[in-house]
């Protein structure tokens, strides 16, 4: 499950600028699910996103693809704890993450998308784009090898 070279430079073309920004590092003082940061946990995201589509030869908006993952989680707290008065975290992180993202970057609507249907279907409305769906398959799919401590031996770059 690794991109090859050429892959890898697009990846790290299209993520460059979000993981350059300080905010998006902030990412890495939170825990995501077991010993994972948030910030860990995006890159996985949208590293398994864009291999998904490159392997099975689904085309996509790649970048948008990418730094959409990228901010999907976005939300800046200890998921733990919680989120003071705003309500359930699973169902209000997805809107928190975007407003976020909204503030320090310019999306364009694929992105948006993708951050704010990612927990689809537990939040109602189903994403609108491919990519989208994508994004929240591998989601899932992080979530799960992360919960199972299986990260360190899948994820080896
Ligand atoms: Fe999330
Ligand atoms: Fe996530």
């Amino acid at each position: 499950m690794t991109l090859n070279r050429k892959e890898k430079e697009y990846f790290t073309l299209c993520a460059h600028e979000l993981l350059e920004s300080g905010e998006v590092q902030r990412m890495r003082e939170y825990i995501q699910h077991a010993n994972v940061t948030t910030l860990e946990h995006s890159v996985s995201v949208a590293y398994y996103s864009y291999w998904m589509c490159r392997r099975l030869h689904i085309k996509v908006d790649g970048r948008s693809i990418i730094r959409g993952a990228l901010l999907h989680d976005f939300f800046l707290y200890d998921w733990h704890v919680g989120n003071g008065e705003k309500g359930l975290h699973g169902f209000t992180h997805p809107k928190t993450a975007l407003a976020n993202a909204e503030e320090y970057f310019s999306l364009n609507d694929l992105e948006r998308d993708i951050i704010v249907k990612h927990m689809w279907p537990l939040t109602l409305i189903p994403p609108k784009y491919k990519e989208s769906l994508i994004v929240s398959l591998s989601d899932k799919f992080c979530s799960v090898i992360e919960t199972l401590r299986l990260y360190p031996k899948l994820i080896s770059r």
